[in-house]
C-alpha cells in the first residue's frame, strides 16, 4: 500500500476505534448493528481480496501475532469474535492446532466463506456461530482465550464469557496505539482485568489482558 494510503486508512481506522472504546453504546444501535450486518454481507466474497490490497500477511496479522505471544499456555478453547473469513481464526488454528475453536460474527454471508475456507484443511473442526458480539449465546467463563480482530470490541461480553485467568485479546491490524491508549484504559476499568498491555505492533497494535482471578464468577 502507498504511504498516503496507508496514513489514510490508520487515521480512519484510529477514530473509529477510538469512537468504539468511548462510547460504548452505540455499539449497542440497532442501526449500527444492521449497517455492520449489510455492509460486511455485501462485501463478503470480496473481503479476503481487499485485505491482500492493504498489505503483506505479516502486517495484517503482526499485531494478532504480537498479542498471541502473551498467552502463557496453549488454550483449550477459543472464541473468535466478529472473524469474518476467518483471517485470525485460520491463524489461531494453526497455532493451536489442538484447541475447540468457535468463529462467531453477524454476517451469515461472511462465515459462509470461512466455512468454505475451513473444508480445504485437514484441521480440527471449527465452530462457526451467526450472532451478535454484544450478546453471546455461552455461558460464564466457557473459554481460555477471547479474541477479536479489526472489529468493534464489546468488552463485556468478551469477559463475561471468558474463564478467570484467562487471556482476552484485541488486534487492530492498522491503528495507532498511541492515539488510543488512554481511552482504552479508562474502558477497561472496572471489568475485571488484570495484566492490561496496549502494545504497538508494525502498522497496529494489540490489546490483552488477563481475567483476574477474582474477578466474579
Ligand atoms: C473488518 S471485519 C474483521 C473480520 C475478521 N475479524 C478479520 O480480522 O478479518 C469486521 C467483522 O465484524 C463483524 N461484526 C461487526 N459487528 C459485529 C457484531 N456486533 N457482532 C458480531 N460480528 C460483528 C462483521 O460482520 C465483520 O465480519
Amino acid at each position: 500500500m502507498s504511504p498516503l494510503r496507508m496514513f489514510l486508512a490508520k487515521t480512519a481506522a484510529t477514530r473509529l476505534i477510538r469512537i468504539s472504546f468511548s462510547r460504548p453504546g452505540l455499539l449497542e444501535n440497532p442501526a449500527f448493528l444492521k449497517l455492520m450486518e449489510r455492509v460486511f454481507s455485501a462485501m463478503a466474497l470480496a473481503y479476503d481480496r481487499l485485505w491482500e490490497r492493504m498489505g503483506t500477511e505479516a502486517e495484517i496479522l503482526g499485531p494478532l501475532a504480537a498479542g498471541l505471544s502473551r498467552v502463557v499456555s496453549p488454550p483449550a478453547s477459543v472464541l473468535d469474535l466478529a472473524c469474518g473469513t476467518g483471517l485470525a481464526t485460520f491463524h489461531v488454528q494453526r497455532l493451536y492446532p489442538q484447541a475447540c475453536i468457535v468463529a462467531a460474527d453477524l454476517s451469515e454471508r461472511m462465515l459462509k466463506v470461512l466455512w468454505r475456507k475451513a473444508l480445504g484443511t485437514e484441521q480440527r473442526p471449527l465452530q462457526r456461530l451467526c450472532c451478535h458480539s454484544g450478546a453471546l449465546p455461552f455461558g460464564l467463563s466457557s473459554f481460555d482465550l477471547v479474541l477479536t480482530q479489526n472489529a468493534p470490541p464489546y468488552l463485556e461480553e468478551m469477559v463475561r464469557v471468558l474463564r478467570p485467568g484467562g487471556t482476552l485479546l484485541l488486534a487492530y491490524s492498522f491503528v495507532r496505539a498511541a492515539a488510543v491508549r488512554e481511552v482504552i484504559q479508562k474502558r477497561c476499568e472496572g471489568l475485571g482485568l488484570a495484566a492490561l498491555e496496549i502494545v504497538a505492533a508494525g502498522p497496529g497494535m494489540a490489546v490483552t489482558a488477563r481475567k483476574s482471578n477474582e474477578a466474579l464468577p
